[in-house]
């Protein structure tokens, strides 16, 4: 278990397809990646989101270090392959800090993550974009939290909990350091820049209306929960809350 549950990356899906970079999205689908490495799969929202971009029978390979979710990845691709039966897909329980990344052998053209940056270390990130440039792999790596968050109506004490809670996205998350947290973007472009590729950004908020109020309500809790000065914040917001922004970057990297 990784702390991700099915229930949460379920619920938090239909912010993140209306979020994505569509233009970014387009750029990918012209690499016409054949052979994909998914980081941090999760229950596999890169695979479902990106196959209707692309040829059919397109080979990934989804990782993840959490097994009741990958199990969850592999259930949901068998469905997929019912509307696209040359669609190969090989699940991987893998702990990215611990195991090599499955970078040779059949080797990907595309390496993909999703909501997975923002929780790595600079140390890690140092070396897994000297692995992914010694190959000279593009990389398209979605929704890296950026550190902004906003509300309506606003509260006096926004702000603060703001700040606290990028704190706390800053705090250890299993990569061998502190996590990038809302630095994970800037700290990516840079990383790749130095390292020769093209790199195009483009933000990629949520932006949660009262349509999705159970998102909202769980985000709320999460944020509350995860900062200590979070319970009267807690209650105003669960109170109040018609529309909650959660700044989030998506970035493409070719290389040059
Ligand atoms: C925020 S979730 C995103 C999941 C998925 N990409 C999505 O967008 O729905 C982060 C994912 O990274 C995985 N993860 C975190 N640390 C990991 C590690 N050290 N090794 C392998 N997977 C890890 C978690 O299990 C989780 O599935």
């Amino acid at each position: 278990m990784s702390g991700f549950s099915a229930d949460w990356l379920d619920l938090r899906a239909p912010a993140d397809a209306a979020a994505r970079d569509k233009g970014l999205l387009e750029q990918v689908a012209a690499l016409t990646p054949r052979r994909i490495l998914d980081l941090g799969c999760g229950t596999g929202a890169m695979l479902a989101t990106l196959r209707p971009y692309l040829a059919s029978g397109t080979a990934w390979v989804l990782v993840d270090g959490d097994a009741d979710l990958l199990g969850e990845a592999e259930c949901r691709a068998n469905g997929l392959r019912r509307e696209d039966p040359g669609l190969a897909v090989t699940c991987l329980h893998r702990n990215l800090v611990d195991d090599p990344l499955p970078l040779d052998g059949a080797r990907p053209d595309l390496v993909t993550a999703t909501a997975l940056f923002d929780l790595v270390s600079a140390g890690w990130l140092d070396q897994f974009l000297d692995a992914l440039a010694a190959q000279r792999l593009p990389l398209y790596a979605a929704l890296s939290y950026d550190g902004e968050m906003r509300w309506e109506p606003a509260h006096p004490r926004d702000a603060t909990i703001t700040a606290a809670f990028n704190r706390h996205q800053r705090s250890e998350k299993g990569f061998g350091g502190p996590a990038l947290g809302p630095d994970a973007p800037q700290a990516m472009r840079a990383g790749l820049e130095a390292r020769g590729y093209r790199v195009f950004t483009a933000a990629t908020p949520w932006q949660i209306g009262a349509d999705q109020a159970a998102l909202l309500s769980a985000l709320i809790d999460g944020i509350a929960g995860a900062v200590p000065e979070g319970d009267s914040w807690r209650a105003v917001r669960q109170q109040e809350t018609r529309f909650g922004y959660v700044g989030h970057q998506d970035v493409l990297a070719l290389p040059a």
